[in-house]
Parts: structure tokens; sequence; C-alpha cells
């Protein structure tokens, strides 16, 4: 019998012990998570600082440490987790959206582990493990909820209608706000990543350049980051030319209140234009603690619940992969052992 015979009929268990793998980036995450929402153990290994001075993700070195790193995450995390691989129900692996090389090495390391050990191989979409990140944060956190996604690659409010069924209310236009973080800073010169070196340099800053408020305020959902970030760019470049001096703690404090207030608003906006009353977010923009804080603050005015995950959930990780993971497994939503990584994948 092939593998993908003798495990499509598994029996589902609805406490089952699942190892997540998650390798779209820069991050080798591994993690065990029971019954979708306890996290066993959370495991990430990161290349980060072999990017740094080329100021961005190199893919080919992001692979190779994918596939230096992955054993060692993976049995870390089954050692933190107090289990040996016996006691895994399933594996959980990103198969997109993310660097094709990179994904590799999960997915053929998931396929290898499954197939070792005669147990399902779940195929997740990083983008709705982002999204799947708050029921860790509640484990009572049932849909419908509205949902901001925001992180390297996506930017989105989202209707969650159930665990399965999403209504993109919008997106954005051209770039991401976390790509807009990555390019403002640097052009200001901070090194990758840039969302926390711009954070940490506008808590010294003030929000006082007029900079474009994007579609703040207009009707619907849709963004435009680009708009923003070439406005920054030509300040900057405005001044340089003329001699005068770029306050960087200002320019970092405009840009983050610019790029974050019109995704807090649209959100609150689409809870009083649907009148679904609870507040999730996902993506490693909502490590922001500005966004963090506003975003509190106007649930907490509008008397809305809001289920923010740690911020650990929200940058890459394994966890929210496992979580995802964990609805496609009840669903028995299995791969087989042709499982494909792709660059990119809808976000629905
Ligand atoms: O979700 P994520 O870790 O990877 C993707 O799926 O894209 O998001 C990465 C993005 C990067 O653009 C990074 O600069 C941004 O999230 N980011 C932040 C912060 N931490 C990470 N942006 C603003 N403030 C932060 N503290
Ligand atoms: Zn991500």
């Amino acid at each position: 019998m092939s593998y993908f015979e003798k495990v499509k009929n598994t029996e589902i268990n609805p406490n089952a012990i699942i190892l997540a793998v998650e390798s779209s980036c820069d991050e080798t995450a591994a993690s065990v998570i029971k019954g979708g929402r306890e996290v066993l153990s959370s495991v990430i290994l990161s290349s980060a600082t072999e990017h740094i001075k080329f100021g961005g993700v190199v893919p080919e070195i992001a692979s190779r440490a994918h596939t230096t790193a992955i054993s060692k995450a993976v049995e870390q995390a089954i050692s933190d987790a107090g289990i040996t691989l016996t006691d895994l129900d399933a594996i959980a692996v990103t198969y997109g959206a993310g660097l094709l090389g990179a994904l590799l090495v999960g997915v053929s390391y998931a396929k290898a582990l499954a197939f070792s050990l005669n147990i399902p191989l779940i195929p997740v979409s990083h983008i709705r493990g982002h999204l799947s990140a708050s029921y860790i944060a509640d484990k009572n956190l049932k849909p419908p909820f509205i949902s901001i996604l925001a992180s390297g690659g996506h930017t989105a409010i989202i209707k969650v209608d159930d665990y399965y069924t999403y209504d993109i209310l919008g997106q954005t236009l051209d770039d991401a706000v976390g790509e807009a973080f990555d390019k403002v800073a640097r052009v200001l010169g901070l090194e990758y990543p840039g969302g926390p070196n711009i954070e940490k340099l506008a808590k010294q800053g003030s929000n006082n350049i007029e900079l474009p408020k994007m579609l703040k305020g207009k009707k619907g959902y849709d963004f435009s980051y680009s708009g923003l970030k070439t406005a920054v760019i030509n300040y900057v470049h405005n001044r340089e030319q003329k001699g005068e001096s770029v306050i960087k703690e200002d320019v970092a404090c405009s840009f983050q209140t610019s790029a974050i207030d019109v995704l807090v608003e649209k959100a609150l906006l689409a809870v009083k234009e649907t009148g679904i009353n609870t507040v999730t977010a996902g993506g490693g923009v909502v490590a922001n603690g500005y966004l963090r804080e506003k975003l509190t603050a106007e649930c907490e005015k509008a008397g809305v619940k809001l289920v923010l995950p740690e911020r650990k959930y929200c940058t890459d990780n394994a966890s929210m992969i496992g979580a995802e993971g964990y609805l496609q497994y009840l669903k028995g939503n299995f791969a087989n052992l042709d499982l494909n990584a792709k660059a990119s994948v809808s976000l629905k």
C-alpha cells in the first residue's frame, strides 16, 4: 500500500499532536502544538544576521541555512515538548507563499518524516497561518471576526466568516506595509530587518512631517503604500540635495504613524459596516508596538473585542502553521508525497 493509501483515512483525533515546520523566508522554525491551540514548543533559528550585509534576505543563503538548521530545529521542538516522534499524529508544513528554495527545504524534510512515521502530511498556507496565530492567543476565539493581515508580503482587511471561509474586504494595491517599512528603513540607512529598527527610531521622534495619508478616510478597504514610500524617499532626498538636515527619528515616526493609522482605521470601519464585533491581527508588522497600542486603544474606545497574538507569534514562526495545520487536519486535507512548494498562494 502506498504512503497516501495508508494515511488518507487516518482517524481524526481532536487532541492531535502536530509537528509544524516553517521555512518560507529566513527563519527555520519548528513547533509542536496540541489540539490546535496549545503550544508545547516553539523553536526559531534565524539566519537574519547572515543577510544584514546584503540589506535583505538572499534566497540562496536562506536555503542553505535552512538545510543545516532544520534537523536541529525539529529535534529541539520535539525535546522541548517532552514527547517523542512516535507521539505525533501529523506533520504540518508551509508549502507557500515564500522563497521557493527555502520552502523546498521544509517541504522535503516534512515529507520524509511523515513518510517514515506513516502519518499525514498537511500542506499549510503561510498567509492563513498568520491569521490562525490568533487562535493561540485566545483559546476561545471563534469566527466570525475581522482580521488585519500585515506582513512583508501582504496587507489586507479580512472578514473571517468561519474557520475555512474568508472574505477579503480590501488589500494593498501595490506594496505591502512591511515592504514599505523595509524600504524606508533602507533609505534611512537602517539595517535589515527594517521594521523593528524603524519602530526603535520612531520612539525618539515626532509625527511632524506632512506625508500623504494614502487612502485614509476614503471609502473601501484597499490600501496603497507605494505613494507613502515614495513621499518619504523624496522628502529625504530633497533635503539632502538642499544640504538640509534630515531628522531620521521624525521621518521614522511620521512614516510609522501614516502606515499604521490607516490599518487601524479600516479595521474599525469593517467592524462598523459588518457588525462583527471582534478584531484580530497577524503578520510581522503586528509586532509593531505603535500598531498594538493604537489598535488596543481604538478597540477599547469602540467597545470591540481585540485578540492580538503575542509578538513572537506575529513574526514568522511554526506555531501559527500548527494552528492552521490543525484546522486542515480536522478536514482531512492531507498531501501526498508529490507536494510542491509555491512562491505565491492566493489569499483565500
Ligand atoms: O510576517 P513576516 O515575519 O514575514 C512575512 O510573511 O512577510 O513579516 C515580515 C515583515 C517585514 O517587512 C518586517 O520589517 C516587518 O514584518 N516587521 C515590522 C516589525 N517587525 C517585523 N514592521 C514594523 N514594526 C515591527 N516591529
Ligand atoms: Zn510571514
